[in-house]
């Protein structure tokens, strides 16, 4: 059974749904932890009330020392003896010292088709770009922001007058189940890409 450390910096709608797949009868994985940079996040609590493990650990007191902020994280993420880690909504970006530990362990949600448009604001380049679809990509961590090997793909039309809201709104019912799809794959060794809908 694999152990899995979600990492979450806001409302955790994804680490809900992951959460409720690994409840499904026969899943390699079970969560061990929720953990989150912001302790204001409010999935911290909607894991809680799951009576899942969480933990909040600020970066802020850590300034620009990235490698001091991701020790603790490690620390709290092996102290729950988690052997995978699912960012889900996890702000950070994270350094090459703390993914290589991780390498082949972690999974990554991204708000976009990779490798189009890595980093922010995803919906709203989409849109400015006239693209007729768009999407999510579930992919393994590496060192590169928002690269690495692509384990799963969902697309979603663009419709006529959407807004970056309207358009996230609708790739975030997508990513909920691309993820636990992904995850069930990935937590028993199938690292086949996942192809939705
Ligand atoms: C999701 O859309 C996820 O893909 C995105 O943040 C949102 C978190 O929502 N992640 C990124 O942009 C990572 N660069 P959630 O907290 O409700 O799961």
């Amino acid at each position: 059974m694999r152990r899995v450390a979600i990492l979450i910096s806001g409302s955790g709608s994804n680490m809900l749904a992951l959460l409720d797949s690994m409840e499904e009868p026969g899943h390699p994985a079970m969560p061990c932890l929720v953990a989150s940079n912001d302790p204001e996040a409010v999935g911290l609590a909607k894991a809680a009330a799951r009576g899942v493990p969480t933990a909040a650990l600020s970066h802020r007191p850590f300034g620009k020392d990235r490698p001091a902020f991701e020790a603790a994280l490690q620390d709290i993420i092996l102290g729950h003896g988690a052997d995978m880690i699912c960012l889900a909504g996890f702000m950070r970006v994270l350094t090459a010292g703390f993914v290589g530990q991780w390498q082949g362990r972690m999974l990554n949600i991204h708000p976009s088709l990779l490798p189009k448009y890595r980093g922010l604001h995803t919906h709203a380049r989409a849109l400015e770009a006239g693209d007729t679809e768009h999407g999510c990509t579930v992919h393994e961590v590496t060192p590169e922001l928002d690269d690495g090997p692509i384990l799963g793909q969902a697309r979603v039309p663009v419709e006529p007058g959407d807004t970056p809201e309207s358009l996230a709104a609708r790739v975030l019912t997508m990513e909920h189940r691309l993820y636990p799809a992904v995850l069930r794959r990935y937590a028993a060794g199938d690292r086949r890409p996942v192809w939705l809908p």
